[in-house]
């Protein structure tokens, strides 16, 4: 289980570029839960992770990994409890090792490491045997460099060596983001397979919302380094708004009257009724509407912004 408490983290504080990326982050998630995270760039999104694995240490809050307060310790006094898969394949794994010697060192993760044979044989048999579930030929290029391998290859082994030791926490920030689409998507179910097979508790930045959302059991949105919006578990919420008009079909609703629900958190959101109608019916308190009605709202802001900006002469008008 993670808990992070009112994270603030400013850089540069008290000089002309002073930037006040996490302003009082705060989540909890339950052990086992896949969150995706989702938020415009510079949202504080890897500077929350950073935070998380003790990359970074934050200024004020509190973070705590089963119950465990880990707030002032750093990255390798955490790295037992945290794993981390970059979005930069060439970050994670040692290009001058060999894919056997990458994984030997992941499966001393988090222990003391002293001189002597880091690889015997069943360790080989046992990483044969994880990179073949790769499909990908690796099984056989143990004594390979990892520099001599693809982004795509690369990141998949990152995958497994981030899996190969049982962490509390897995954290992957656009981990597929400098991938082509094909082995984006391998390395997505993939993901999705290590997480459910070891009932990881896992975090995954990404900016596609279908991934979020097809991928997460749970969707959170940041935005000025706070959570603004929380997409609860996909089970938990049929429940929480059955009669939300604006994600249930109302053949009723044929003009554009408004109306309001109360979803998520019992928050009240005035919305179009047809907005119903030109959608197939889908669950109610679908995520997919939510998010969108968000990034709808943002967008009239930002054209109302810039239609005031051109009315006083500044420019800038749509
Ligand atoms: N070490 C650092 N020193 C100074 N500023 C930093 C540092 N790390 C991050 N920042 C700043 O913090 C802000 C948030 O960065 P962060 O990397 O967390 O954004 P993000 O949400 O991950 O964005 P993206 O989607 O582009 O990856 C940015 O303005 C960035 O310039
Ligand atoms: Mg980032």
């Amino acid at each position: 289980m993670l808990r992070a408490q009112q994270l603030e983290m400013t850089f540069n504080p008290g000089t002309p570029i002073e930037n006040r990326v996490l302003r009082g982050l705060s989540l909890e998630i339950p052990t086992g839960q896949f969150v995706t995270v989702i938020g415009s760039n510079g949202a504080g999104k890897s500077t929350f992770l950073n935070a998380v694995s003790g990359d970074l240490i934050v200024d004020k809050g509190r973070i705590e990994i089963d119950g465990k307060d880990v707030t002032r310790m750093n990255a390798w006094q955490r790295s037992g409890m945290v794993a981390r898969v970059f979005q930069d394949p060439m970050a994670g794994t040692c290009e001058a090792l060999t894919i056997e010697e990458n994984m030997a060192l992941a499966w001393k993760r988090g222990e003391r490491r002293a001189f002597g044979f880091a690889l015997n044989r069943n360790l080989r048999e046992m990483f044969r045997e994880k990179l073949s579930i790769l499909k990908l030929g690796l099984e056989n290029r143990l004594a390979d460099r990892i520099g001599l391998l693809s982004g795509g290859q690369r990141q998949a082994v990152s995958l497994l060596m981030a899996s190969l030791r049982p962490s509390r926490i897995l954290l992957l920030d656009e981990h597929t983001a400098a991938l082509d689409p094909k082995t984006a998507a391998f390395v997505l179910e993939l993901t999705a397979k290590i997480v459910e097979a070891g009932q990881l508790t896992a975090m995954m930045v990404t900016h596609s919302m279908r991934q979020a959302l097809d991928y997460g059991s749970r969707t959170v949105m940041l935005h000025e380094g706070q959570v603004i919006l929380d997409v609860p578990d996909r089970s938990a919420r049929a429940s929480t708004c059955p009669t939300c008009c604006a994600c249930s079909s109302r053949p009723a609703a044929r003009s554009w009257t408004t109306t309001s629900c109360c979803w998520p958190d019992g928050a009240r959101h005035r919305h179009r009724a047809r907005h119903a109608r030109r959608r197939p019916r889908r669950g109610a308190g679908d995520p997919a509407c939510l998010l969108r009605r968000w990034l709808r709202g943002r967008r009239r802001a930002h054209r109302q912004a810039a239609r005031r900006r051109a009315a006083h002469g500044l420019g800038g008008g749509t």
